[in-house]
Order: C-alpha cells, then structure tokens, then sequence
C-alpha cells in the first residue's frame, strides 16, 4: 500500500467537482483519505460537496488552474487548514472537438491554458506540499496514441503533458514522490456526453466503441498507482493503440486512416 493512501491522508483533484475527479474524489473518500476539490464553478463544487456527504473531510476551493493568481490564493487557503498533501491530482480539462480552421484562437489558447499550462502551474505551486512518499497523478488522454482528426489543439495539450511529466518524474525521484499519467479513453462523464453533442456531424458514427463507466475507470486507475505504474491505460482501447503506436507506427497510420472518420 502506497504511503499517501492511508487513513487522513489528503489528495488535491483539480477537476474535482465533475466527472473523473469526482468519481476518485468518492473512491478515496470511501478508502479513508481526505478530498480538496479545486475547479472553477463555485456551485459545481458545492453541489460535490453535498454529494459526497462527508462534512470537514471535504474542502472545495473555487479556482482557475490557467491562472497563476488563482492558484496562489488557492495554495494559501488550502495551507491554511491543511499541512500537507499527499496525492495530487491533476484532472481538471476541457475538449472541444473541431477542425482547427474552425476553432477559434481563444478556444486553440484555452486547451494548452488549461490542459497543459494548468497542469505545469499546479504541479510547480503544488509540489512543495506534498511530502516523501506522496504521490502525483496526471490525465491525459488514450487521443494521445491516436491523432484523430478534429483533436489537433485537445491532443497538442495532452501530448505536452506527456512531455511533462517524464522528465518531472526524474526530478522528483530523489524526494520519494512517484509520478503517474493515466491516458484514459472514452469515459462517461458530463465533459464525454457535452463533446458528443457538440462534435460535427462528419465526426459521428465512428468505431468508438461504448464509454466506460466512471468508477470502473476509476478503481482501474487506483489499482494502477497501487501497483506504482507509471503509465496507466484503463481501457483496452488505450492498451491496443499505445501497443500499435509504438510498435508499429505504419500499419496503425494506415488502420486510423482508414478506419477514423475524416472530413
Ligand atoms: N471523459 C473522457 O472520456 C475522457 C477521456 C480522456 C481524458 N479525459 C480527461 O479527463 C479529465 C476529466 O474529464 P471529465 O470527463 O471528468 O470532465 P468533466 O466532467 O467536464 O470535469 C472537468 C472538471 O475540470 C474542471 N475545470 C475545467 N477547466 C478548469 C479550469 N480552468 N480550472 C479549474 N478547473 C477546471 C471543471 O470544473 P469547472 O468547469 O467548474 O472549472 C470540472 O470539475 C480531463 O482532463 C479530460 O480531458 C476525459
């Protein structure tokens, strides 16, 4: 058993009042740590907080991780009540599936902002808290091994925090803290339902097959930092296409070419 999941522990989720973050902010709950939630919308995480049901051992901090102010007076509210934090979560993220001719520079910016950028900027004000043996979780995303078309700013973001978070945990491996990236695939979650609806039409009707369910991804992903993984692939989807995209790089172009919708 990893030392920062024991009983009090606490883990910060960025992205915490929605979807994947909310579904481990639950599954930690209930294995006994203590949950900060960090995300934008103040009634989003006040409505987490109910849900969950825990009193104190909840804390939800509205900020934004593209902004380096926001997140300082996050760190020092959350230091305030807390003395440390021993799993960080880095979880917060937004799609938006379009042609980049058709995305606009502000959307272009807010994907590397927020998915990339925001990571970088929480794991750099974050990292002093969290003690020997704590531990940093990262998603990115199964995209990452694909390359599909109308992804082109998403997968930038997700490929960077790839880039990331490797030599990130060369840096940390002297002070006892591991590092994790789970690239998971299509998981049913608010952001998964909102990317369907708002995906072109030429887009839809894909071989995706059906979204996982949030907790099954989740206790995948527990069950992957028990066992100190470094990467952590939930779905098979991920596994196959990791497999292909490293091993066979040809033939798995030729399969997504023909296979992936185009426009
Ligand atoms: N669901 C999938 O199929 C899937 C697949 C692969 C990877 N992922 C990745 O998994 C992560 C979670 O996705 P999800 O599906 O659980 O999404 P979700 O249900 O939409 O949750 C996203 C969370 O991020 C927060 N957030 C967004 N922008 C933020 C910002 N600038 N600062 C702080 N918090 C912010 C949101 O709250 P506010 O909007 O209130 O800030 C919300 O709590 C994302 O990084 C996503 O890219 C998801």
């Amino acid at each position: 058993m990893p030392e920062w999941l024991k009983e009090g522990k606490v883990a910060l989720i960025t992205g915490g009042s929605s979807g994947i973050g909310f579904a481990l902010a639950r599954a930690l709950l209930q294995r006994n740590m203590d949950v900060i939630l960090l995300a934008r919308r103040r009634q989003l995480l006040n409505k987490a907080k109910e849900e969950l049901n825990e009193g104190e051992r909840v804390t939800v901090i509205s900020a934004d991780v593209s902004s380096v102010d926001s997140l300082m007076n996050a760190a020092k509210l959350i230091t305030k009540s807390h003395s440390s934090i021993d799993l960080l979560v880095n979880c917060a993220g937004i799609v938006k599936p379009s042609l980049l001719k058709d995305l606009s520079f502000e959307e272009i910016n807010n994907h590397i902002q927020i998915n990339l950028i925001g990571v970088i900027n929480v794991v750099k004000i974050f990292q002093e808290y969290i003690p020997r043996g704590g531990a940093i979780l990262n998603v990115s995303s199964g995209i990452v091994f694909f390359g599909i078309a109308g992804y082109t700013a998403y997968n930038a973001s997700k490929t960077g925090i790839m880039g990331f978070f490797d030599p990130l945990r060369r840096e940390l491996l002297s002070r006892g803290i591991t590092v994790h990236v789970v690239c998971p695939w299509d998981v049913d979650t608010p952001q998964y339902r909102k990317e369907q609806e708002e995906m072109p039409e030429w887009m839809k009707g894909s071989i995706r097959p059906k979204p996982m369910n949030v907790d099954i991804a989740v206790k995948r992903i527990i069950k992957g930092l028990i066992r100190n993984r470094y990467l952590i692939r939930p779905n098979f989807m991920t596994k196959f296409s990791s497999f292909m995209q490293r091993h066979l790089p040809p033939v798995w172009r030729f399969i997504i070419d023909k296979a992936v919708p185009k426009p």
